[in-house]
């Protein structure tokens, strides 16, 4: 095999082999094929799509390119991935709550990513929460508390970190044939048996319409167990920020409120038990959807899911007491800053993208990759879509570092938001399943 004659047959439309596909990414991963024939191969299949079994097959090749993890745990070994949004810390609320039914989650994250947060981010907003800890160490968390959510090591997909870093400056991202690939071989190199995935879709979401978000669904569905995983995928709403926080203190905050009942925000609830009730039924840890979700609703109520979370959080370096004494724990902003109706009116609308940047300019993500973020600042109490304020009510609240950025995103939110006067309903949350 050669990389020249593997492009050509892309270029000339005739798909990509299995063997072609594990001698391309065995040469990404070990450096013997060039940055132009990695950028030539990414364009040609963004042009002429590989189809069906060549999404297996490139998903196939990258997995195992690099370490795949095996696991020895007495249940089965599940995770859940979301295409990324704003306010969207449903990750951190199911890693524990599938854990407290049973399954073992060893959660492989990333950081935020353009306007979306990222949950490694959030979790190392608890001060000493290692999200890289040692191949030993992740193992007995995983088998001791049944959930670990930490980062991507080197050694896993080294090939889609290579592709990923040449599609990023070759124009070449947005294909649902190089997605696709590329969002598994990481899921999957965590030697899992069953995934499930949320996929976004609105003004928040990388897709911005439903029909974009299906056709990725659809990809990853069968591509996934194509490959050997079982998974189904939901399409749920981006169209606002999914809680009533975007930011990563705020956000766990907003998750330590849920876990352990002070206060729940009942869309993120949802998406949670929609999720976790499908993943238990690939698990064989619940016979139908809805018998899935009531033992996940369950696990949030008893307060089992706020015990595992807290044992993660002592057995990755946090504090022992986190979920006791999490307000104490977590950093706040210097500055707040209200955020008031412009005007009575309904929410009709929200920018949520445009939410998301803000948080990002006030320093709760990067704007470069080198950026350090700080994870206090945010936006908190973010009005919804289908809620009626008079003048001068809170929209929402900054979190800033200083006033002047406080003022700077005050202004931004008013701008995210459109006000109505007639009657609006709330966006429908899970619109499809696929799987
Ligand atoms: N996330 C990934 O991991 N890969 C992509 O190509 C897009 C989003």
């Amino acid at each position: 095999m050669e990389a020249r004659a593997i492009i050509a047959a892309l270029r000339d439309g005739k798909g990509l082999t299995p063997e072609a596909a594990r001698w391309f990414a065995r040469g990404l991963a070990d450096g013997s094929v060039s940055d132009a024939q990695a950028g030539a191969f990414a364009m040609a299949v963004f042009l002429r799509g590989i189809g069906r079994e060549g999404r297996v097959a490139l998903t196939e090749a990258m997995r195992d390119s690099g370490k795949v993890m095996r696991w020895d745990v007495p249940g089965p070994v599940i995770d859940k991935h979301s295409t990324g949004g704003i306010g969207d810390s449903v990750s951190l609320l199911l890693a524990p709550a599938l854990a407290a039914c049973g399954a073992y989650v060893p959660m492989i994250s990333g950081r935020g990513l353009g306007h979306t947060g990222g949950t490694l981010d959030k979790m190392e907003a608890i001060v000493g929460y290692r999200t890289a800890p040692d191949p030993e160490l992740l193992h007995k968390v995983v088998r001791d508390v049944g959930c670990a959510i930490i980062g991507a090591t080197d050694d896993i997909a080294p090939a889609d970190r290579r592709l990923y870093g040449i599609r990023d400056i070759s124009g070449t991202v947005e294909s649902i044939d190089l997605i696709t690939p590329s969002i598994l071989s990481k899921k999957l190199a965590a030697g899992l048996e069953a995934l499930v995935l949320d996929v976004k879709w609105g003004t928040g979401a990388f897709m911005k319409t439903r029909a974009a978000a299906h056709d990725l669904a659809q990809a990853l569905v069968e591509t996934a167990n194509g490959a050997g995983c079982k998974t189904v995928a939901l399409v749920t709403d981006m169209n606002q920020s999914l809680g009533r926080t975007a930011g990563n203190a705020l956000e766990v905050m907003e998750v330590l409120e849920l876990l352990t009942g002070s206060e729940v925000n009942p869309d993120l609830w949802a998406v949670t038990s929609a999720l976790g009730g499908e993943a238990l039924v690939l698990a064989g840890l619940a016979g139908d959807a809805d018998e899935g979700r009531a033992r996940i609703d369950n696990a949030l109520e008893s307060g089992r899911a706020a015990e595992v979370f807290g044992r993660m959080v002592a057995a990755l370096g946090g504090p022992m007491d986190f979920v006791e004494r999490y307000p104490d724990r977590l950093p706040s902003a210097p500055v707040t800053y209200l955020v008031a109706a412009p005007r009575a009116g309904i929410v009709s609308g929200v920018n949520a993208e445009s939410l998301g940047l803000t948080v990002v300019r006030l320093g709760g993500g990067r704007l470069v990759g080198s950026d350090k973020v700080n994870p206090s600042v945010g936006l908190s109490h973010l009005a919804k879509i289908g809620e009626t304020f008079e003048a001068g009510a809170p929209l929402a609240l900054v979190h800033a570092a200083d006033a002047a950025a406080a003022e700077r995103a005050a202004a931004e939110v008013i701008a995210a938001y459109e006000l109505t006067e007639g009657p609006v309903s709330p966006p429908e949350l899970i619109v499809e399943r696929l799987g």
